[in-house]
Order: C-alpha cells, then structure tokens, then sequence
C-alpha cells in the first residue's frame, strides 16, 4: 500500500532519476534559449556572443548545435557566426518555452495514454504533458484503435480536478470545447462538438478525445486527457467519416502554434468545470443536440431526439413517445436534423 503524506528517504535510482530529469530539463533549456536568440536576431549569431548571452562556454554553445542539428534543426555554421536556416516541424520540449519544463517527448511511442498513467501513478503534477510525433499502439474510445502516424498531434494531459468522479465526464466536455475554439481560432473553421466529445469539421471527425480516470468513491486523484487531432496527416481513404486540418485547410498547418493555443485554452477552462458555464458553452458548439441521434450504449441501442445535456455531461434523449432518457457511455450517430 501506498503511504500518504510520509515523506520517504530519497533512494539510490531515485536520486539518479531526479539528476537525469534535471540535467535533461538544463540541455532543453538551453537549446530553446539558443534557438529564440537566432530567430530573434534572423541573421548570423557569434558563438562568443552567443555563449555571453546565455552564460554558458563556447563548447557547450557548440555542443548543444550539434544535437539541435541531429534533431533536424538546419543551422549554418560560418566565419560570421551560426544563421538558423529551418526548423523541423516537431513537437520538442524546447519549442514551448513556458512548458517544457512538463513536458515528456517521444518520438515514438506505444500510447501516450501509458506514459501517462505511469507518471499520474508517482505523483506528476497537474499540467504534466506527454507528446509523441507517432503512436504505434494509439488508443481510441471503447477499445478502438488511434491510427497515428507523422504529422497528426498526439498527446495527454495529466489533470486532477478537484471532484466527485460523478463529474468527471465535464473534464472531457471542458477538452472538446478547448479543441473546437482553438480550431474556430486559429483558422476560423467552424468547429463542432459530436457527443461526447469528438471534434467535427463538416461533419467529419477531426480530432477524438479519450479520459482515463483514478478516483476513489468520492474524490478524483487524476484525470488523464488524451487528444488526438488530425493535423498534417491525411485520414485514411477508407476512413469517410474523417478529416484532417490539412485537409480541410487545403494547406499544412503549424502544429506547435496550435498545440501551444490549445494547451492555453484548456487551462483557461480548467476553473470552469463545475460551473453552468461550461455546459454553455458546449451546447453553443454542439452539432448534436436537436437531432435525431442512435447511441449504441452499453449493448443496448437507443434512439431518439438529443435535447439536452444534464450536469454530469449525460446525453438527455426524448423518444417517439415523448419518454426522457439519460445515456452517459456511448457511441453516437447523428440520422437527421
Ligand atoms: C477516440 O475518438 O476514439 C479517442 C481518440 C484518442 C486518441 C488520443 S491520441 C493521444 C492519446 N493517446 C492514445 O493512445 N489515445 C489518445
């Protein structure tokens, strides 16, 4: 059993843990440090000047080159100093200058669903993000699988709401509604909610979103929000019912500015979870209430008019025959308006 509020003496790999994590933390501040001095001056950058700014020796200025350059970095190196060419469009810590210092990278990876709980379980903060570029075991809602490959955004968040788990389904509502305005912002799409929380742009599934909870009887400990968004990735042919930013676009987006809005719009919202007006603004988005809906729910088929969500994110269906019923699980097909 797991002791509460004691506090253990540190151990030998635990220690050597928190040194790696530490140093880790250092090289990627110091690389995202570098990079905004290039972009910032646009031309050729000394490596003295550049080892005055950020307090660090020359080698170590050319150190950390030679890992941005073997990240994808393009960095010109000459007699005027080093030019940063190009950037790779990848998702590393050091991109987020205010995140990195939570944020797990993985080129690849199983499921950041994994990671995550692995994390949850020692205790990470609330906030903590794992982001992979590719997932070859991604995790979709009732045990599908999350095809994810190069280009799409992957990534969950750790969250611990203070809650009864009755509510935790809001968590989802609150992410679905920060995907949907990020999209509405960021390129003025209009974006909408599918219950319970699938991301729709023209009807298609642009993004899905899927929450593994640890709560007791009467309290959360976390909360962890996994978001897949179609980015740069095209969906598969077969796949009709989905789309992709680039798709819908016409054009590749950048997928750090929209992971770093996204990110602020979910934060923004955490305050709001049990207030009425996060259910507000979910039914505003919403393109499923008022229509004629299918929920396959627990085995069992239900059909009818969505009217209505209630305060635990349940979908309120009214029947032919003027009946009420709530479904909280399910997969949910609109048939007609
Ligand atoms: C769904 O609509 O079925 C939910 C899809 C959720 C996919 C995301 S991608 C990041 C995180 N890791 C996973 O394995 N799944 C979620």
């Amino acid at each position: 059993m797991q002791s509460r509020g004691i506090s253990q003496p540190m151990g030998r790999l635990t220690k050597i843990s928190a040194l790696v994590n530490i140093r880790k933390a250092r090289v990627n501040e110091v690389k995202g440090q570098i990079l905004n001095a290039l972009r910032v001056c646009r031309g050729y950058l000394s490596g003295q000047t550049l080892s005055e700014q950020l307090g660090t020796s020359r080698v170590s200025i050319w150190k950390h080159m030679r890992s941005l350059k073997k990240d994808g970095y393009v960095i010109e190196a000459s007699p005027r100093g080093y030019r940063l060419v190009s950037s790779p469009d990848l998702l590393l810590p050091y991109e987020f200058p205010d995140l990195e210092q939570r944020i797990h990278y993985f080129s690849q990876i199983g499921s950041t669903m994994d990671a995550a709980r692995e994390l949850a379980k020692k205790g990470a903060r609330e906030g903590t993000l794992v982001i992979a570029e590719v997932q070859t075991r991604g995790r979709g809602r009732l045990s599908r699988e999350w095809l994810s490959s190069q280009g799409g955004i992957y990534f969950t968040i750790i969250l611990r709401p203070k809650m009864s788990p009755v509510y935790a389904p809001r968590v989802n509502l609150m992410a679905a509604i920060a995907v949907a305005a990020t999209i509405r912002k960021a390129f003025g799409l209009k974006a909408e909610l599918k219950w319970p929380n699938d991301v729709l742009i023209a009807g298609r599934k642009v993004c899905g979103i899927l929450a593994e909870m640890d709560a007791e009887m009467d309290a959360v400990n976390f909360v962890n929000v996994g978001i897949g968004v179609n980015a740069n990735n095209s969906v598969a042919r077969f796949e009709k019912m989905a789309t992709s930013l680039k798709d819908a676009l016409g054009r590749k987006i950048r997928r750090k500015e929209f992971l770093c809005l996204l990110i602020t719009e979910i934060e923004r919202r955490q305050p709001l979870l049990m207030k009425a007006d996060l259910l507000k603004e979910w039914k505003r988005l919403s393109a499923t209430l008022n229509k004629e809906v299918r929920v396959m729910s627990l085995g069992e088929e239900v059909i009818g008019q969505a009217i209505d969500i209630d305060v635990t994110g349940a979908l309120i269906l009214k029947g032919k025959n003027g009946s009420l019923r709530s479904v909280f699980v399910g997969d949910c097909i609109h048939l007609r308006e």
